[in-house]
């Protein structure tokens, strides 16, 4: 059987939990600081199993060493946002987070890949690649789905239509300068610009830029994570089914998109060795140019690391 070890039992954590535990794909252990806390839901998440039909192994621990031999380490833990902060604010909390558990991923699965999800996220991803220095293949954030995600199901309103004819694409930085891609965006095939007006894509853009920030308005106490854990699990699932699903995923480039020496947003192929193929795609100015605007607010992140 093959194991998933998920850091950080809060809400994006449990719920990434539960999805993988539905998908019946791989034992889980589930890892936090706080006491009992992933105990209880790792015992919740089990007496489920009958009802919704998983046998897999879960189990909530607050020792890292129960990480060993995972296949792949998904990384929640950390702090989320409250409104009024950007995904940067959470910078200098989670960064000595990131370094402790990487630390322990190290020492206990040094095979693993590395799936992070705590914000902010490309620069989290970076410094996770540096603190393990784990081949690049092996560390990747989960970002570009979920905002490709929020990207579809806006288009999905917009025309009525099924959500499952719909495919969208955004690259960049997980951050306000993400770069949603019309240009590569299709319903059933469907250009987007065939479809609607310029002013309506845009502002489908825009909501797509703010959707994280729209929900932690009406929570107020924490982000997203329903959609986070869908995006999460279909990129693990892709990793041990060795399906090859191509998605977008921030990952260490080194010279694709002329860029050097950054975690950023691009489409990547996953199968069993994590990022298999990184995918270059033609970018006109506008794009190539919001693609630099969103390096650039990343580069910033990662020289305060430094
Ligand atoms: N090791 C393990 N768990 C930790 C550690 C650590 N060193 N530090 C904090 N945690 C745990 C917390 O105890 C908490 O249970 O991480 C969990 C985070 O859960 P939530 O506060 O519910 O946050 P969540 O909504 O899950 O978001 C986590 O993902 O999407 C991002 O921006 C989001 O950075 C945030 C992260």
């Amino acid at each position: 059987m093959t194991k998933v070890a998920v850091i950080g039992s809060g809400n994006v954590g449990a719920t990434t939990v539960q999805r993988l535990a539905e998908l019946n794909i791989a034992d889980i252990v589930m890892v936090d600081i706080v006491e009992g806390l992933p105990q209880g839901k790792a015992m919740d998440i089990v007496q489920a199993a009958p009802i919704m039909g998983y046998d897999v192994d879960v189990i909530g621990t607050n020792d890292y060493a129960n990480i060993n031999d995972s296949d792949i380490v998904v990384v929640t833990a950390g702090i989320a946002r409250k409104p009024g902060m950007s995904r940067d604010d959470l910078l200098a909390t989670n960064i000595k987070i990131t370094q402790q558990v990487c630390a322990n991923i190290e020492k206990y699965a040094p095979g693993s890949i590395i799936m992070t999800v705590t914000n902010p996220l490309d620069i989290i991803t970076y410094a996770a690649l540096r603190c393990t220095q784990f081949d690049r293949n092996r560390v990747m954030g989960m970002s570009g789905l979920l905002d490709s995600s929020r990207f579809a199901s806006f288009i999905a309103k917009e025309m009525n239509c099924s959500v499952r004819d719909v495919n969208a694409m955004v690259l960049g930085g997980h951050g306000d300068a993400m770069v949603p891609l019309p240009e590569y965006s299709t319903v059933s095939g469907i250009a987007l610009s065939k479809l609607m007006d310029e002013e309506t894509i845009e502002k489908i853009v825009g909501r797509t830029i703010n959707a994280g920030a729209h929900i932690v308005s009406h929570l107020k106490e924490g982000s997203a994570f329903y959609a986070p854990s869908a995006a999460i699990a279909a990129m693990v699932e892709s990793i041990l089914k060795d399906t090859k699903r191509i998605f977008p995923a921030s990952v260490f480039l080194n010279g694709e998109y002329g860029m050097h020496d950054i975690c950023l947003g691009v489409p990547v192929k996953l199968g069993r060795k994590g990022v298999e193929e990184i995918i270059e795609l033609e970018l006109n100015i506008r794009e190539a140019e919001a693609l630099q605007r969103s390096a650039s607010a990343v580069r910033e992140g990662i020289a305060k690391i430094r």
